[in-house]
């Protein structure tokens, strides 16, 4: 099996010129065209070509510009008749996107002004973790109530929405800016002034965007920007209003994806799209994942990540895109997403549980969690039964046929997560064999982090804490038969540690981004209650099929969260660069939880690292008001991207603009002006970094560095003292970081931070250093 497929890489030695009023320009470098998967050269396939623009082509019209691109195809159509040119876009990249076969790809690389072209990919929703269901309308906090993110515009990027849902409702809404230039593809009139567009893509042709097939899009948006919806019950117990991150926000939807994933070259042509309509933020769960199969774990660099590329385009027209940090956790070295000019998002537990407790014949009480909480379950103890617990098989994962010689009927049925099989189709499983209840019990890299589903029996998913409990309370029981029930306690607030880093975020450091720290900000991502999709049932038992709320738990919820609170911020400080709001949010975040101890990794129940949470919690509140900004421009990230060894036709596929690398000196990547700091030192070493901060607090601010230095290095900052006459100006100052040889080992990693901290403001970054 291994191997079957041949692997091919294609060079071309190219010296290609590209005249114009310009001086000639002419690269030299070895340029890796595309590889083709299948091995299978006459095979047509989407590629996303980028391509020099003619000279002085600013203005170019529509037309002009697609006969551009279509100049490099060998001819317009294909012999089925469909047309060659998928996308022509217009901002996101130099280039198009083309149905051809691998070798009129390569043909094409000799023609003058081509510069990258890579094979469209399928990407991953971040819905790992099963939706579930109960049919109520609140949602824990709107931590943000007093700023309600009116005017902005948040455009998503995912499958679709369900427009009528009332989470979408314009009451009290304002028109959209002027400015807007969005429009409206839905099959009826069904835009209003919360919805205010929507258009789809789906490799080039007609596609509706009402359709949500999945119901991440209309539960991502109604994260971001849901209005206000009164009351339903939480299981007839709480009562309550749901509402998005930024309830007076609008709401553009880019249906790229639909349940089955979303292509590269759809993604960049939603994202072509935001950036014509002049969105604010720009809203992305879904994975940019480690390019599959062919190189092995190796992630796809910038240049052929279609959510990097369009986000960096993004970024130069003045839009934030957040984009979810992966739902690969607890390894290191997952984290998705993670381009420097992007906020990665990271998912964090809330404080919320809906409560299903497990009591144990000997009276022991194991908290755990489910949506479903039949009030005709009367918890009477029943015998547990533990398919698997001898032979340590998959059986343990209650999958189809996992009972094989046990006798499940009437009883508590013990089942492990993972083993290909969700939690509610082990429930599913179990109940067709006749058992009576079940207990989740979660493996060791769950940890803490449970979940509320729509289970279809008398359910409780349990941490690995307490998995452990149960285990050695069946095996104690020899003499007498083990036995356990559960008991129903509705919706609980002010469950601890809170928050939490959930088991499943994924972590870093980036294998892809030369040092930079990610993921960047942590937020809430486990059981969040949001806009449902009437139609799409999540599960086919406990539904009504009319349920218009639903839980879901992953990066991809977290995402949307912090969009809305950038748009939140938009609207406060409409002049802040997309960096500025980045670094706001990050050097404001909390490193602490609600009872002032560090952020707890729910994997462990230790501390977590910065690896998995970044700067820390999101805090709304504070980031805006952040004191003093790290600001970043297109030619820092140039420098970076240089720094990273990319060629220089590489970087041009992103930046669409001649750059010489030779022209930047200083293109370490730690000198990029971020607002976490990460590098790598020897032992001994000594390293310093620049850094600058622009005052956006008030006249006449004095700030003081204090810093935590990690274990076994000196930082020292110069100057330690940092004056402000006036708003708005910038100092810039030294951190000198210092190792003596008697430092940790090579590989291990030392967490600190420095603050600069004045009467009103603490400005704090994330110290990483890794011992090389
Ligand atoms: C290559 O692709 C072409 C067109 O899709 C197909 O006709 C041909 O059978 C394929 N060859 C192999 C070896 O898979
Ligand atoms: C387009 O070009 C391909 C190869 O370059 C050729 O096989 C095909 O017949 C052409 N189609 C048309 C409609 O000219
Ligand atoms: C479970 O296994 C049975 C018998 O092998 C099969 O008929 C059934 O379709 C399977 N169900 C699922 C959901 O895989
Ligand atoms: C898991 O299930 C999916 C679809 O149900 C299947 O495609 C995949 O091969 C399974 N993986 C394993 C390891 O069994
Ligand atoms: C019940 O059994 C578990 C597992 O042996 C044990 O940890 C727990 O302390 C016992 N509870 C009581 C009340 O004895
Ligand atoms: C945000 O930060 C403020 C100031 O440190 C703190 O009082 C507040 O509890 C934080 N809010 C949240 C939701 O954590
Ligand atoms: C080296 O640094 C460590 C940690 O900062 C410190 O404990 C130690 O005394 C230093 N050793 C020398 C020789 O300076």
């Amino acid at each position: 099996m291994e191997k079957s497929k041949s692997v091919f890489f294609s060079f071309a030695f190219l010296f290609f010129s590209f005249s114009g009023p310009s001086p000639l320009v002419t690269f030299g470098q070895l340029l890796p065209i595309v590889e083709d998967q299948e091995g299978n050269a006459s095979r047509i396939q989407t590629y996303i070509i980028h391509v020099q623009r003619p000279a002085g082509t600013k203005l170019l019209s529509d037309a002009d510009r697609e006969n551009w691109h279509k100049s490099f195809l060998p001819n317009t159509t294909l012999d089925t008749g469909e047309p060659r040119l998928v996308y022509s876009y217009r901002n996101v990249i130099g280039g198009f996107a083309a149905r051809l076969t691998h070798d009129e790809v390569t043909a094409m690389a000799s023609v003058d002004g081509f510069l990258h072209a890579h094979r469209d990919e399928r990407l991953p929703l971040l819905t790992t973790y099963t939706p579930a269901f109960l049919g109520l309308s609140e949602r824990d906090g709107i931590w943000y109530a007093s700023c309600s993110g009116k005017g902005a515009i948040i455009g998503v990027l995912d499958t679709g929405i369900s427009p009528t849902h009332p989470s979408f409702d314009d009451k009290g809404m304002p028109p959209p800016p002027h400015e807007w230039r969005g429009h409206c593809d839905f099959r009826e009139p069904l835009c209003n002034d919360k919805l205010v567009g929507a258009a789809a893509f789906r490799g080039g042709r007609p596609a509706p965007v009402e359709t949500d097939d999945s119901g991440h899009g209309t539960h991502v948006a109604g994260v971001a920007a849901g209005s206000f919806v009164d009351g339903a019950a939480v299981l007839g117990d709480a009562k309550g209003t749901s509402a998005g991150m930024a309830p007076r926000a609008h709401l553009a939807i880019y249906k790229v994806c639909s349940k089955d994933g979303c292509d590269d070259s759809d993604i960049l042509a939603g994202i072509d799209q935001a950036i014509h309509d002049e969105v604010d933020v720009l809203s992305i769960s879904i994975g940019s994942r480690p390019r599959s199969s062919i190189a092995g774990s190796q992630p796809r660099p910038f240049y052929e990540d279609s959510i990097a590329i369009g986000s960096y385009a993004a970024t130069r027209h003045r839009i934030l895109t957040c984009v979810a940090a992966g739902n690969d956790g607890p390894y290191q070295g997952k984290v998705v997403g993670d381009a420097p000019w992007i906020l990665t998002v990271g998912a964090s537990s809330t404080d919320r549980r809906l409560r299903a407790t497990v009591r144990l014949g000997n009276g022991t009480e194991l908290d755990g969690e489910s949506a479903y909480q039949p009030s005709s379950f009367d918890s009477t103890l029943l015998p547990i039964a533990f398919p698997g617990y001898d032979d340590q098989g998959g059986r343990r994962g209650c999958g189809n046929d996992s009972f094989g010689g046990i006798d499940v009927k009437g009883k508590m049925v013990l089942c492990e997560t993972g083993y290909n099989v969700s939690n509610i189709e082990k429930g599913e499983f179990v109940k067709k064999a006749g058992g009576a209840a079940m207990i989740v019990l979660n493996q060791r890299e769950q940890g803490f982090t449970t979940f509320s589903e729509a289970h279809v029996l008398p359910a409780a998913h349990l941490s690995f804490s307490d998995a452990l409990v149960i285990e050695s309370y069946f095996d104690s029981s020899t003499n007498n038969t083990p036995m356990a029930t559960i008991i129903f306690k509705g919706t609980q607030f002010g469950s601890r540690p809170s928050p939490a880093v959930a088991s499943f975020s994924s972590r870093g450091p980036s294998l892809n981004n030369g040092g930079i720290l990610k993921p960047d900000i942590i937020g809430p991502g486990v059981n969040i209650l949001a806009a449902w999709p009437p139609n799409v049932a999540p599960t086919n038992q406990v539904s009504t099929s009319t349920s218009t709320f639903n839980f879901l738990s992953g990066t991809s919820v977290a995402t949307p969260h912090l969009s809305g609170i950038a748009a939140l911020l938009k609207n406060t400080h409409p002049h802040w660069s997309p960096a500025e709001i980045k670094s706001a949010i990050m050097t404001t975040a909390d490193r602490v939880d609600r009872d002032w101890k560090p952020i707890a990794d729910e994997y462990n129940g230790g501390a977590a690292s910065l690896f998995a949470m970044g700067a820390g919690q999101v805090n709304a509140s504070t980031a805006n008001n952040p004191g003093l900004v790290y600001e970043l421009h297109s030619h820092h990230y140039i420098r970076y991207l240089c720094g990273l060894g990319y060629t220089e036709q590489q970087i041009m596929a992103i930046t669409q603009h001649q750059i010489k690398c030779s022209n930047h000196h200083d293109i370490g990547i730690e000198r990029l002006n971020y607002p976490s700091i990460s590098v790598s030192l020897g032992s001994p070493a000594r390293k310093t970094i620049r850094r600058k901060v622009k005052n956006v607090g008030q006249d006449n601010a004095v700030y003081f560095a204090e810093i935590e230095e990690p274990a076994g290095v000196e930082v020292e900052v110069s100057p330690y003292r940092l004056e402000f006459d006036r708003l708005y100006e910038r100092r810039h100052f030294y951190v000198i970081l210092t190792t003596n040889g008697t430092t940790p080992g090579k590989g291990q990693v030392s967490e600190g931070q420095l603050s600069w901290v004045s009467s009103k403001h603490v400005v704090r970054s994330p110290i990483s250093v890794v011992f090389s």
